[in-house]
């Protein structure tokens, strides 16, 4: 029995070669003769995986080279047709404190990381918001009082490339802040689907998906998506499973 088991071993090292892991697997196989046929098993099924192994590489490294040589050298990544517009600020915030990335600025991440969009912060054209929380929420009334329509600085990317455009803020006094009134009323979004998305500590959407119809009234308004500002900078994992079960539901 023990001499068939080791002509066994023999044929299987001979016919997959002496690569380390199957030499030192017949090794161990042959200064332990005692244990017997299943080991002798298990050794063939380890050399012949090895020798699978062995095989497989080759050919996949040849592809691989082959597949290299033919494609283009530099591919442009595939241009999205969905955009992220969102406002967001730091410092000091309702519930969460001094913060260093913004509530919806989270959002949006999780948004754009999970459909593939673009993205494009709106920025003030002077930053006039204070960074502490009361101080911003006077300044904030101001504008809602005067129905202001504060500046924001740059130029929105070439809107004519999107069909799809999440736009999301937090709620300022039950209403968008109205710097995004600016963004609504300087572009054209007609034909386009618009889906809002908010940040909170209470009020939810808070209409968002009304006034941006009222504001935009030649586009098509998708379901609108409210996240706890405290979830989306504390509760991670939460604010991201509610993200993608809304963008499911959206069909993304
Ligand atoms: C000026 C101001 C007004 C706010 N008004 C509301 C409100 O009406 N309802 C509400 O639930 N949260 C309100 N909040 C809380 C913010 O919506 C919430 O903290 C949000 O997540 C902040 O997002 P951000 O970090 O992206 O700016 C207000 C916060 C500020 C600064």
């Amino acid at each position: 029995m023990k001499k068939g088991i080791a002509l066994i071993l023999t044929a299987a090292l001979l016919l997959t070669g002496c690569s380390g892991s199957s030499a030192s697997a017949g090794t161990q196989e042959n200064t332990d003769a005692a244990q017997g046929e299943a080991a002798v098993t298990e050794t063939e099924t380890a050399s012949a995986d090895a020798a699978e192994k062995t095989d497989s590489q080759e050919p996949a490294t040849a592809e691989a080279n082959e597949a290299e040589a033919e494609a283009p050298q530099e591919e442009p990544a595939a241009a999205s047709d969905t955009l992220v517009l969102y406002f967001s600020r730091t410092g000091e915030q309702y519930v969460v404190g001094v913060i260093d990335k913004g509530n919806t600025a989270i959002v949006a991440e999780m948004i754009a990381e999970q459909t593939g969009a673009d993205m494009f912060e709106i920025l003030p054209a002077d930053d006039h918001y204070p960074m502490t929380y009361e101080a911003l929420t006077e300044v904030a009334k101001q504008e809602q009082n005067e129905n202001a329509r504060p500046e924001y600085s740059g130029t929105l990317p070439d809107l004519s490339k999107y069909s799809t455009i999440f736009i999301g803020a937090p709620v300022w006094w039950g209403d968008w802040p109205m710097i995004m009134y600016t963004v609504f009323e300087n572009n054209d979004f007609s034909g386009k689907t618009l889906i809002p998305f908010s940040t909170h500590e209470g009020s939810g959407l808070s209409g968002f998906d009304k006034k941006l119809e009222g504001a935009c009234p030649n586009s098509t308004i998708g379901n609108g998506l409210a996240i706890q500002g405290n979830d989306a900078q504390n509760n991670q994992e939460k604010a991201r499973e509610s993200v993608s079960s809304w963008l499911a539901e959206l069909g993304f």
